[in-house]
């Protein structure tokens, strides 16, 4: 494989969906169209599919699913493409979340049998606070699905985002011969090629061509155009970068049916890299200085490489391996001789990323998520948010004689963010709180504690389903409200724990001073 390359410009993006809708599927269609670069982690996680390359933890096969993310990285015609993959199941959602704080826009992923999904609708919401431009593409047209207008009238409706489509199908899901496109009013035709393990060939009909062709299947898919236009659903690029509206493909990833649509849209309207803002409330031009941020940290890759990569989104300058930058938590120099992609087993050195690209830096065991690096002109970029934990579960260790693996443990996962560990004096440090968005990071940590360091721990479920953060001044007051608990998490906040929301509004109503700040919400 070729080193990270030159400076075309670049698209950084990630695809949101419910399991299942077909993310897997079209980001390998997607780099069957694209020369791929490297596969930064990149992982697809169906047991037995083609390119299941992460197996660096026994659960993550077992159970079929993708545990780790990082980036897969293509080159399009004059662009290049950074896929950046985002975990399917829904309890990695905390995850999820980060990886969309590395991305400059997203692609929902739509079942069009199903319509939007639980999952979609978590991230799409993640989506509207970060203000990512969404454009939406209705996967597995060729299979029985939806209504194509009740599909868009579902989009509207549940999110609020104007759908904008930019093709219109010929025939009726399940009947997938092509595409209107909107823009051109050309028939795109498709041909299915064996299993679509190859680029589906396509031709540019004119109407005329495409009404003799297809007869009154086009002739209704036009008029499903001038209905969307007559209802203003015409794409403004202003709107969509603006997050108002939505631009709609349909495609099916399995036949490689619109796929090719995709990548031209995403160079043609996606965001490229934008200035960052900076802690202080400024910005960071994507030309200043080289400046990158901690936005994933995973250790324990696999048995051969028990070792510990960041991963940066490169936000300004060019990243060169060698160079020394800043840590800026620590204002130490971060020597970055060790920058790779990696993808499994398999690790590439990286000489060269430009803002968008995303690093993982071996070793870099001092950097941790929402960390900032610099070279030159020193920048802090905020600290990337926690999302609201609703399951707490009480750590200890199993074997008393291994309670310094525990210790150093239970630090090594939380600063990585496995899990977001709350400490008090009442509990001390045997037994923390672990909180965790979605249960299945529990799993994660009992696994990890005992095959990396070699602490088995017994986890008890607490009855809390809600976290406020309290104002250190209140925290006495709070603390001697029955049925709550209020600890500490690693960045000084202090977390007040509920049983149910119920409780927090009489507590509320029984000291009206009190302030119990809610969390950013998962969902
Ligand atoms: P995910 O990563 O979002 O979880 O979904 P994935 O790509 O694994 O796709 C889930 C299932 O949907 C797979 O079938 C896949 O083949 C199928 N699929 C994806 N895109 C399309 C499409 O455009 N059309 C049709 N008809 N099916 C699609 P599976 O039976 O679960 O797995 P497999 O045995 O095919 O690998």
């Amino acid at each position: 494989m070729p080193d990270l390359p030159d400076t075309r410009p670049r698209r950084t993006f990630a695809v949101i969906s419910h399991p299942d809708a077909g993310k897997s599927t079209l980001t390998e269609a997607l780099a069957l169209h694209a020369e791929v670069i490297s596969r930064a982690g990149a992982t697809h996680g169906k047991a037995g599919r083609k390119g299941t390359v992460s197996d660096w933890m026994d659960m993550e096969q077992a159970r079929g699913i993708s545990i780790t993310s990082a980036a897969l990285q293509f080159a399009y015609g004059d662009h290049v493409i950074n896929l950046v993959d985002t975990p399917g199941h829904a309890d990695f959602s905390e995850d999820t979340y980060r990886v969309l704080s590395a991305v400059d826009s997203a692609v929902m992923l739509v079942d069009a049998a199903k319509g939007l999904e639980p999952q979609t609708l978590k991230l799409f919401r993640v989506c509207a606070q970060r203000g990512l431009p969404v454009i939406t593409v209705i996967n597995k047209w060729d299979r029985p699905g939806l209504d194509p207008f009740a599909l868009m009238d579902e989009i509207e409706q549940r999110i609020g985002l104007r759908p904008t489509p930019l093709t219109w199908p010929v025939g009726i899901a399940g009947d997938f011969r092509g595409v209107l496109d909107r823009r051109t009013g050309r028939y795109i035709r498709y041909t299915r090629t064996a299993g679509g393990a190859t680029r589906a060939p396509e031709e540019h009909l004119e109407p005329d061509a495409a009404a003799a062709a297809e007869g009154q299947d086009w002739h209704e898919a036009v008029e499903g155009d001038e209905l969307l236009s007559a209802d203003g659903a015409d794409h403004d690029l202003a709107a969509y970068r603006a997050g108002r509206t939505t631009p709609v493909l349909f495609a099916s990833a399995l036949s490689n049916f619109g796929v090719s649509t995709l990548l031209d849209l995403l160079v043609d309207i996606a965001p490229a890299p934008a200035p960052t803002p900076t802690i202080d409330g400024g910005e960071r031009a994507v030309d200043d200085d080289f400046s990158a941020y901690v936005f994933k940290v995973q250790s324990g890759m696999d048995a051969s490489h028990r070792d510990r990569l960041a991963y940066v989104r490169v936000c300004s300058g060019v990243f060169e391996r060698g160079m020394v930058a800043t840590h800026g938590t620590t204002g130490r120099p971060f020597a970055t001789k060790y920058a790779q992609a990696v993808f499994g087993r398999e690790r590439v050195v990286v000489d060269r990323a430009m803002p968008g690209d995303v690093v993982g830096l071996v070793n870099a065991s001092a950097l941790l998520v929402g960390d900032t690096i610099y070279a030159g002109r020193p920048v802090r970029y905020p600290p990337i948010t926690s999302f609201a934990p609703e399951h707490f579960a009480a750590a200890s260790v199993t074997d008393t004689q291994r309670w310094k693996q525990f210790r150093r443990g239970i630090s090594q996962l939380d600063e990585e963010g496995v899990v977001q560990v709350l400490r008090s004096p009442a509990r001390g440090d045997h037994n923390p709180i672990l909180a965790a968005v979605g249960p299945m990071q529990f799993e994660v940590v009992v696994a990890r504690m005992e095959a990396e360091f070699g602490a088995a721990v017994r986890l008890e479920q607490l009855g809390y389903t809600v976290a406020r953060r309290v104002e250190p001044e209140q925290a006495d007051e709070v603390r001697g409200i029955r049925g709550a608990e209020v600890l500490e998490r690693r960045d000084g906040t202090l977390l007040a724990l509920f049983p149910d929301v119920w409780r927090v509004r009489s507590a509320l109503r029984a000291a009206p001073h009190l302030q119990l700040h809610p969390l950013p919400a998962s969902g």
